[in-house]
């Protein structure tokens, strides 16, 4: 079958079937246009909580799959690829963030949505790139313990000067991968674009920044831009997404290496398979897990809007 054909099979089977098809902005585009939405991982929660549909399937990495089925347990959720994981949300298990809990007692724990859900379980409050600063701000608490992305956690730490923050060591491989000399290299090679960045990059990265957001922030911004030129500081999907919505202007990947291995795993085949009951995986969640982990994702929308 060619990509078009199998995109129309795609088109009739999620019709047949009653799902949705959630997509994150890092799939491929030609996942990202048989998705009925695609978008950064707040966007995506709002959307799993909404969906009609009886069936969700994610294009994204396990985590993404686990927050729709926290939101919607009537619905059958499905990860398209299920080796799709994400390093940075395995990095810390329960009882090291139960240990350093103890250590600080009077701090409210505020976990990146990339995180297990057993983690989410001594979460207060979820937070994704796009609505840390927010929810950050609005927390009663003055004091918080980030977990587990220390270079978000460096960016939100100097965005809200009046909190006071802890955090861990963990992070994203992919953006940590990046280095001041790969901007200097990019802005060497691109003196008139501007630098667009994620904040799971470093902050010697992010401090060259003319633009700091999400994967959807990154983009929306490069859209309404009347630049012409810009250097990607993200996954390097989203350089070929802004590619195709915006072909009268130019966009660099800051590196070749900015790719995340888990995000490029799943292919418009894997969607149709699990579509056909042949391929991807289930999220099962016993009930008292998705009960406790879910409260954070709630509370995450409510402060997030
Ligand atoms: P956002 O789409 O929320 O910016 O997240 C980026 C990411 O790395 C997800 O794994
Ligand atoms: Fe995880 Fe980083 Fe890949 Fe996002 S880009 S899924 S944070 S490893």
């Amino acid at each position: 079958m060619t990509v078009r054909e199998l995109q129309d099979e795609i088109f009739k089977l999620k019709r047949d079937t009653d799902t949705c098809i959630l997509a994150h902005s890092y799939m491929a585009e030609e996942i990202c246009e048989i998705a009925d939405f695609c978008g950064d991982s707040y966007a995506l929660s709002v959307k799993a909580k909404t969906a009609p549909n009886k069936n969700v399937i994610m294009c994204g990495v396990r985590f993404m799959a686990e927050t729709v089925k926290m939101l919607s347990p009537q619905k059958r959720v499905y990860l398209a690829n299920p080796s799709a994981g994400c390093p940075m949300a395995e990095q810390f298990g329960r009882e090291e963030i139960e240990a350093v809990k103890k250590l600080y007692p009077d701090y409210a724990v505020v976990a990146y949505i990339n995180t297990t859900a057993q983690l989410k379980t001594i979460a207060d409050v979820c937070v994704t790139s796009s609505s840390v600063v927010k929810i950050c701000k609005a927390l009663p608490q003055k004091n918080i313990l980030f977990i587990p992305d220390i270079n978000l956690g460096s960016f939100v730490k100097a965005q809200v000067p009046e909190k006071n923050f802890k955090l861990l060591s963990g992070g994203c491989p992919t953006h940590a991968r990046m280095d001041e000399e790969d901007v200097l290299a990019a802005k060497r090679e691109h003196p008139n674009a501007l630098f667009l960045v994620h904040p799971e990059c470093r902050p010697s990265v992010v401090k060259h920044a003319d633009y700091v957001g999400s994967t959807s922030g990154i983009t929306d911004f490069a859209k309404a831009s009347a630049a012409k030129e810009f250097i990607i500081g993200t996954e390097n999907a989203i350089v070929q997404h802004l590619q195709f919505a915006c072909p009268d202007k130019k966009f660099y990947p800051l590196s070749k290496d900015l790719v995340c291995h888990n995000m490029r795993v799943t292919t418009l085949a894997d969607v149709y398979d699990c579509l056909r009951g042949v391929g991807g995986e289930e999220i099962l969640m016993e009930e008292g897990l998705r009960a406790a982990a879910v409260k954070c994702i709630e509370k995450m929308i409510e402060y997030g809007g």
